[in-house]
């Protein structure tokens, strides 16, 4: 399935990717061409039937796929990594984008089926079959199945197998709309003959000429049980995309600040869920645990908590009912959070609305996750401890280190873990791999790791606070990290983090990746001139249009990739995921329109994603050690069997 994907789009990208560089243009089109990459030129859909149109549909329609996707009750797995890190308020104008382009549609192919089943799929359009509770899909798709505002799409002018595909997503359980899934219970009344017959029948009519879809579902006749559909609840919800401000006491004020340092919310919220209700997921080698409700509900959330019990959770790592907390939970670090700030912490979490969700059990692999095993884990590994001020240090450097090392949890990514899963305090911060994740917080104790020194303080900050700079973005889980939590830092606390952190790095000392000069010396004597061609070819068709030629990006939308700590990194795993997925660097109040990269996974081989990462880390005056073919299937491998 994938080689032929991979062959469909690689001819596809030939075309349209490979065009005469278009001039830079600071627009919608531009910030999506890591869309129209499969969706086609101006998203009038792929060359077949898989890549589905999306210029012209109703705009609820597509901004509530969007959400289906990233919230994962429809599934595509490129999709979701490329969406993750895109606010509400932004998906929201995408589907404006896309909704509001007019381009012809295709015509159809003439209908190869029996007259018998073409007149039964007509039948079930236009009537329905009543005996099987399937009401006209003209009844929402309206008569002329352009489909209605502002959330019903048109079924004209899509390919047979893409409405095939869809129906048996339905029926599957592949894609799930919100509920009550009207389509779902539709597509699961209908036998496969149906199916059949309604999409060969669907696919043979023309578009009308200048299709629109209509202003408004068409009103259920009088006599019929009317069918509801959830995603109907998508016109309210974009108008509540932008959220009212809550007015709070000036303690719960500083604590919904310090919730954001701590970024509590991104871990409590599940996709698409109520904010702190809890129940997402969270991966460890050990197994899935599962977030908690901490708004004030008094059955399922922290309503009868009182701030004692609070600071007995966040500083001994103990629940109310004296049960052992999980790690995953990180209060190896929030143990050192000041007892004022745990109260001003509680006192923002008892203003949220109170929200009923209970708790769900992790499913952790035995013995992980019993009270003994935690018992055993806590003794080994974790003391309560009060952060201690160093004397010697200025207050600056002194509140960094407790930004960093407390609220601001960043050893738990950056410091290695041993195999019990503890993080090991020798090495604290000297850079950790992200387990089921495949990504490698760098060392935040080396200027070529991290990129912390004197030279680059500026962009390091520039990018906690909105994302990305000149240089460089943040990706993977620490796009997260700035989107829920850094990009809030005001601007004293940015810039103690920036001191403390700075002082962590040997200052001056310029630390060149390993081994990388020499061999990319040996690797430039050996290529021979002709592959060097090809590599270059490669990289114009594929990466010059937005990193340009000379890989100097384009201020404020590409990254230059000349001198990219990222490119040069001695640790390639994160360079070779972002080209595999793709992605857009996080939504942040100073970049609110990240510009995307398309995923290369499927227009690239390993081999050839291989040849253009060594000869981006070998030009423009960049000296990098090159990748290798299975370094790239290594992660190719591990994604696809997730
Ligand atoms: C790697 C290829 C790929 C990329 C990149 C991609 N998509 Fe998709 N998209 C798909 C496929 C395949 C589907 C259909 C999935 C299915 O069958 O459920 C889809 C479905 C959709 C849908 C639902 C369409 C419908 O009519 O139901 C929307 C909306 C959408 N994509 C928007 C986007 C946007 C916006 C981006 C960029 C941020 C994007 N896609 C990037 C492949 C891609
Ligand atoms: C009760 C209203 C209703 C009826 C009746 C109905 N549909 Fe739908 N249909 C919807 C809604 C709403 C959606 C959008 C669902 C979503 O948000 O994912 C939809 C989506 C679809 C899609 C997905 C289109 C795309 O671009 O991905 C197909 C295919 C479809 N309907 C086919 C049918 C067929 C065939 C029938 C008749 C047998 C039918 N529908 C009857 C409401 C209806
Ligand atoms: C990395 C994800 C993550 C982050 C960040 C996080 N939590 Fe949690 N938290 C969890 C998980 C998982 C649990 C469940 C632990 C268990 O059940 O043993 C939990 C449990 C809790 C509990 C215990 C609740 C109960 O009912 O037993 C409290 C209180 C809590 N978290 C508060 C916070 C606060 C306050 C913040 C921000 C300062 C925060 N959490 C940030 C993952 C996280
Ligand atoms: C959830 C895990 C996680 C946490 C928590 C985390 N980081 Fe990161 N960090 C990463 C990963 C992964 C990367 C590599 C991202 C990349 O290549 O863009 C990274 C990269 C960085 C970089 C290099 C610049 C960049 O974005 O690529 C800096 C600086 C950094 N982190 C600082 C911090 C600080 C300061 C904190 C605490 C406030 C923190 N990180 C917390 C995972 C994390
Ligand atoms: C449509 C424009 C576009 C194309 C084509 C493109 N990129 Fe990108 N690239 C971006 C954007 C936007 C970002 C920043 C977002 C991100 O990091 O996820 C980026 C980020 C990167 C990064 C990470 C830089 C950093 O500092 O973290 C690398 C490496 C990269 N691209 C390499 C490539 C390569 C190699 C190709 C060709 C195979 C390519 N790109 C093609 C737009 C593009």
């Amino acid at each position: 399935m994938i080689k032929v994907l991979q062959k469909i789009l690689f001819l596809f990208a030939a075309t349209s990717l490979s065009c005469v560089a278009a001039p830079f243009e600071d627009s919608m089109a531009q910030r999506l061409q890591a869309c129209t990459g499969c969706h086609g030129a101006q998203g009038r859909a792929g060359p077949d039937g898989y890549y589905p149109r999306l210029a012209g549909k109703p705009v609820g329609y597509l901004y509530n796929q969007l959400l289906n996707i990233r919230e994962g009750r429809r599934h595509y797995a490129l999709m979701e990594g490329l969406l993750e890190p895109l606010s509400n308020a932004y998906l929201l104008e995408i589907a404006q984008h896309f909704s509001k382009l007019e381009v012809p549609y295709p015509s159809p192919l003439p209908a190869s089926a029996p007259q018998e089943l073409l007149a039964r799929g007509r039948t079930l359009v236009t009537q329905g079959d009543p005996g099987q509770e399937v009401p006209p899909c003209q009844q929402c798709h309206g008569e002329a199945l352009t489909g209605a505002a502002p959330h019903v799409p048109g079924l004209l002018g899509l390919p047979r197998d893409y409405l095939n595909a869809q129906l048996g997503g339905w029926r599957s359980g592949q894609r799930r709309a919100q509920s009550p899934d009207c389509m779902g219970h539709i597509a699961n009344r209908l036998s496969n003959r149906d199916v059949a017959a309604v999409t060969h029948w669907l696919a043979a009519q023309p578009v009308p000429a200048n299709a629109k879809p209509l202003a408004a579902l068409p009103a259920w006749p009088t006599g019929t049980k009317a069918l509801h559909c959830g995603s109907a609840a998508v016109a309210s919800a974009m108008a509540t995309v932008a959220v009212t401000p809550q007015v709070l006491t000036p303690q719960a004020a500083q604590g919904a600040y310090l919730a954001r340092l701590g970024n509590c919310e991104t871990c409590h919220t599940a996709l698409g869920g109520t904010p702190y209700a809890g129940q997402r997921p969270i991966e460890t080698p050990f197994g899935t645990a599962y977030s908690t409700n901490l708004t004030p509900d008094p059955a399922t959330g922290l309503g009868n908590w009182t701030k004692d019990d609070f600071w007995q959770a966040l500083h001994h790592g103990q629940a109310k009912d004296g049960r052992l907390l999980s790690p995953v939970f990180p209060y190896p670090s929030y143990t050192r959070v000041t007892r004022e700030d745990a109260d001003a912490l509680f006192a923002y979490l008892q203003n949220l609305p109170p929200a009923n969700q209970p708790r769900r059990p992790a499913r952790m692999r035995w013995p992980f996750g019993t009270q003994t095993a935690l018992r055993a884990w806590q003794t080994l590994f974790f003391t309560p401890q009060d952060f201690q001020p160093d004397a010697a240090q200025s207050k600056v450097w002194n509140r960094g280190a407790y930004l960093v090392n407390g609220l601001g949890h960043c050893g738990e990514c950056h410091t290695p873990r041993n195999l019990l899963g503890a993080t090991q305090q020798a090495k604290a911060l000297s850079g950790g791999l992200i387990p089921m994740q495949n990504w490698l917080a760098p060392s935040l104790l080396s200027s070529a790791a991290a990129g912390i020194d004197a030279r680059h303080l500026g962009d390091t900050l520039q990018l906690l606070k909105s994302g990305h700079a000149s240089q460089d973005t943040s990706n993977g889980p620490m796009a997260l990290v700035v989107q829920g939590s850094t990009q809030y830092l005001n601007a004293a606390d940015l810039q103690a983090m920036g001191v403390y952190l700075q002082s962590l790095t040997p200052s001056g000392k310029q630390v060149k990746p390993k081994a990388s000069a020499k061999t990319a010396a040996a690797n430039h004597a050996s290529s021979a001139p002709a592959v060097l061609t090809n590599v270059a070819e490669l990289y114009v068709k594929h990466c010059a249009d937005c990193h340009g030629r000379q890989g100097q990006g384009v201020p404020g939308a590409y990254p230059a990739l000349a001198n990219n700590r990222a490119v040069l990194s001695a640790d390639t795993s994160n360079l070779i995921q972002t080209v595999l997925h793709g992605g857009f660097a996080p939504v942040t109040q100073a970049n609110p329109k990240p510009f995307g990269m398309p995923p290369m996974m499927l227009m690239l081989s390993d081999a050839e994603i291989a040849q253009v990462l060594s000869y981006l880390r070998n030009s423009w005056g960049n000296q990098s050690a090159p990748v290798t073919e299975s370094e790239v299937s290594r992660l190719r491998e591990r994604q696809a069997s997730r």
